[in-house]
């Protein structure tokens, strides 16, 4: 079977953005292929070097919002990678093969540094971001990395390594993996701008059913429609883009008749969405305090996923040893 590799940085609390952006793609994804999917906690070192208080907390966070919306430890390998040393080794052998300008030309990474100004990125760590990258992806033998448009030129790299590899040492030992692109952000804040953790607009996974239903009611519909009689148009409207998600095309189709005949209120629009999403919050929520209320399983579902990636990492670094001939 194919396999399928991806990470995600620790930074704190996951929002309907990722569940629609990200971890739908994943729930999909668990279903055909044997998935690898971790906590890239030295990764978030790369830039949180100087506060790592909060790390082994948003790990576990992390992955609860993982599990509450159905990342399946039977069907997934669930894992830290800072576990898993040989990344870590593997990161090494390539960093010695890895040209510094393929590094420094790597658009995400230019990017990263006139945008970040609050923090010293200058690091040997920071610019070797993709290298490690590519140790995570390659050390799986990965066909697959779902990730967003920003990795891409990540991906990319990790098939020059990959290709380099093979090269230099006349052995095929790494296959080249393709990214799959995950979709562009499908919903927006409460407050019509991007979902996001800093714009304080975000519907979180961790929200309490009710919080989430406050924050639905309480969302910025078209701007147009101050009163019940003003008609409004759903392609203009942040909350439609819900509808889009959880409502099927007949329903859409109706609600914009009745939003542009100012036939129906927003609240009553957004009492149609909440009806839709009520049982996936539900469950979720269970999910969710399933797993807060017994932090043994979660030990017990990483030590797992740990075990199997490490088991996988090693088989694939004794081949790569052998053939660098260490
Ligand atoms: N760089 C990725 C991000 O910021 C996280 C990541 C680390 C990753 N290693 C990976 C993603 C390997 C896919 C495959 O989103
Ligand atoms: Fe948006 Fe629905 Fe209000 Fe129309 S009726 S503006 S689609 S919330």
């Amino acid at each position: 079977m194919k396999s399928v590799l991806s990470g995600m940085r620790p930074t704190g609390k996951l929002h309907f953005g990722h569940l629609h952006g990200v971890l739908k793609n994943w729930l999909k994804l668990q279903e055909s292929y044997s998935c690898y999917f971790f906590a890239a906690d030295w990764h978030a070192l790369t830039t949180e070097y100087e506060d790592t208080s909060n790390i082994k907390g948003d790990i576990r966070e992390m992955f609860i919002d993982w599990l509450s919306v159905g990342i399946d430890p039977a069907k997934s390998v669930i894992f830290v990678q800072s576990q898993i040393k040989e990344h870590a080794e593997l990161f090494l052998l390539f960093s010695m093969i890895t040209p510094l300008s393929w590094l420094e030309r790597n658009p995400t990474y230019k990017e990263q540094l006139q945008e970040i100004k609050n923090k010293d990125l200058s690091t040997f760590g920071f610019l070797g971001y993709p290298v490690l990258q590519a140790a995570d992806i390659l050390i799986y033998k990965a066909s697959y990395v779902p990730v967003g448009i920003d990795q891409v030129p990540h991906v990319e790299l990790t098939r020059e390594i990959a290709r380099r590899f093979n090269f230099i040492f006349k052995k095929g030992v790494f296959p080249e993996p393709e990214a799959l692109l995950t979709d562009t952000p499908k919903l927006l804040g409460v407050d019509g701008r991007k979902m996001s953790k800093s714009y304080n607009n975000a519907i979180n996974l961790s929200d309490k059913p009710e919080v989430i239903e406050k924050k639905i009611l309480t969302m910025m519909t078209d701007p147009h429609r101050i009163k019940r009689t003003d008609p409004g148009d759903p392609e203009l409207c942040p909350l439609f883009l819900f509808h889009r998600v959880y409502s099927s095309e007949e329903e859409r189709q109706e609600i914009t008749k009745e939003c542009k005949g100012a036939l129906i209120g927003c609240v009553d629009c957004k009492r149609r969405l909440l009806a839709k999403m009520r049982e996936e919050i539900d469950a979720y929520w269970d999910k969710r305090k399933y797993y807060e209320a017994h932090p043994d399983v979660l030990d017990e579902i990483i030590k797992n996923g740990n075990e199997l990636a490490r088991k996988k990492a090693k088989e694939t670094m004794q081949e790569v040893l052998e053939v660098v001939k260490l």
